[in-house]
């Protein structure tokens, strides 16, 4: 459920129509919808409220908006980050150090003691020569990391094969058969205070079963390391729940995910640790675009839109759908390609749907893009870097700016030896 609903005839973002946004701030922009956040973290949490000792990390990739970051602090989260940068987002936002967990498989140097610097809770080791390197940062110091081992458990997420990370051959964590001896050998090093395991078997997940097929060879492993001596108090089991960006689609509940972790972990007597994405802030946000052109075309029409793949990129990169709808539907339809203007032809978004119809000059929304939408946006045939908007009841705010192209230029230098 979210908060971008028909009324009057025209899309709102809970009260504003969309229509005051592109005018007051132009298109394309992202707007996020701050009551749609709210429900969405309240409703994960909710699903997991019966669990004795629990972690909820968002995974600030999805979206690392200051101010979506913001509003799902002051609902509990915490920050699942993998990078320096989103350390700094995470802190930027209010979020404590100790409720960041840092993940990542390349994981700097100079990030490992920039993260202990700030005193951040946990550091998920994705290899043992990282493990050696936070152990030696660590010592030097004198202080002690809290860290679990990622484990990568062999189990095919059924998702699509670029997001998918828990199969032998991915490059995240360690093999499930290796990872006992190493958690050995790191669990000896000082300056480490090794406390579980993670996983992540991947996103936009349909289908619990691989994720409780992952859950339950964590589990077994979790029992292993115990018979070795190993005193484990968590256990994060990463994000992955999918959302529908198709009307029609249906993915998992909360709620099932939730009895799914109850029955697989009962009885683990750890804190469980979650790193959702994607279900907290997927379907909290749209791209507002619009139409440029229509342009005939040999099959169907090409509706043009303002905003292109550097804006949104998961069609291009994923072949993603994202649900097209006009601001002020008339009720007619026409069947169209949509495209942007970015010269490449995989900046498609659609071919041969069945849409809104839609003239120039009119306002419409991809749906579901508040997750891997604006943090994927790059400043690709110099268009402006995407600005976003966050509403909240009958007001709105520009939370991010349209970066133009002329402060891109700025960054950037002639060198003397060019200037004659
Ligand atoms: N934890 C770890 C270690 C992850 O690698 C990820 C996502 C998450 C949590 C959050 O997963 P989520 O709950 O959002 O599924 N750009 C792609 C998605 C890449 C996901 C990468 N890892 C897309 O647009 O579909």
């Amino acid at each position: 459920m979210d908060h971008f609903t028909l009324k009057n005839g025209t899309m709102h973002a809970e009260d504003v129509p969309l229509s005051r946004i592109a005018d007051e701030v132009g298109t394309p922009v992202y707007v996020y919808s701050r009551a749609t956040l709210e429900r969405h973290a309240r409703v994960f949490m909710d699903a997991l409220s019966g669990l004795e000792r629990k972690h909820f990390a968002f995974a600030i990739k999805a979206n690392p908006n200051l101010s979506v970051l913001r509003v799902l602090a002051k609902c509990g989260f915490g920050a699942d980050v993998v990078s320096g940068g989103e350390i700094a987002r995470a802190l930027a936002s209010g979020i404590a150090p100790a409720d960041v967990v840092f993940s990542g498989v390349g994981k700097t140097r100079e990030e490992l003691q920039r993260a202990l610097d700030d005193g951040i809770g946990q550091f998920n080791i994705e290899l043992e020569d990282e493990g050696i390197a936070i152990s030696e940062l660590a010592v030097a110091m004198g202080k002690r990391a809290v860290a679990v081992l990622r484990v990568n458990p062999d189990v095919d997420a059924k998702t699509h094969a670029k997001i998918s990370t828990g199969k032998k051959e991915n490059k995240f964590g360690v093999p499930i058969d290796q990872a006992g001896a190493i958690y050995a050998r790191l669990a000896g090093l000082p300056g480490l205070d090794m406390r579980g395991v993670a996983l992540h078997i991947g996103s936009q997940v349909f289908d619990l079963d691989p994720l409780e097929a992952g859950y339950a060879r964590i589990g077994a492993f979790v029992g292993e390391l115990r018979a070795a001596g190993f005193a484990i108090d968590r256990v994060d089991l990463g994000g992955g729940l999918g959302v529908p960006y198709q009307r029609g689609q249906v993915p998992p509940e909360p709620a099932e995910y939730g009895q799914m972790v109850a029955r697989v972990t009962k009885g683990w007597d750890v804190t469980l640790m979650f790193e959702p994405g994607r279900v907290i802030v997927g379907n909290a946000g749209v791209l507002l675009t619009k139409v440029i052109w229509v342009k005939p075309g040999v099959i169907n029409p090409y509706v043009i839109v303002d905003a292109a793949m550097n804006d949104l990129a998961r069609p291009a990169l994923y072949d993603a759908w994202h649900d097209f709808e006009a601001v002020r539907p008339t009720g007619a339809r026409m069947i169209a390609n949509i495209a942007g203007p970015v010269c490449e032809s995989t900046d498609t978004f659609a071919m041969a749907r069945d849409i809104d119809a839609v003239k120039p000059g009119d306002l419409a929304v991809f749906r579901t893009a508040g997750a891997y939408g604006a943090t994927m946006a790059s400043t690709y045939n110099s268009r402006a870097l995407v600005p976003e908007v966050m509403v909240d009841g009958d007001r709105y705010a520009v939370v991010a700016d349209r970066v133009q192209p002329e402060a891109l230029i700025a960054a950037e230098r002639l060198p003397e030896w060019l200037l004659d």
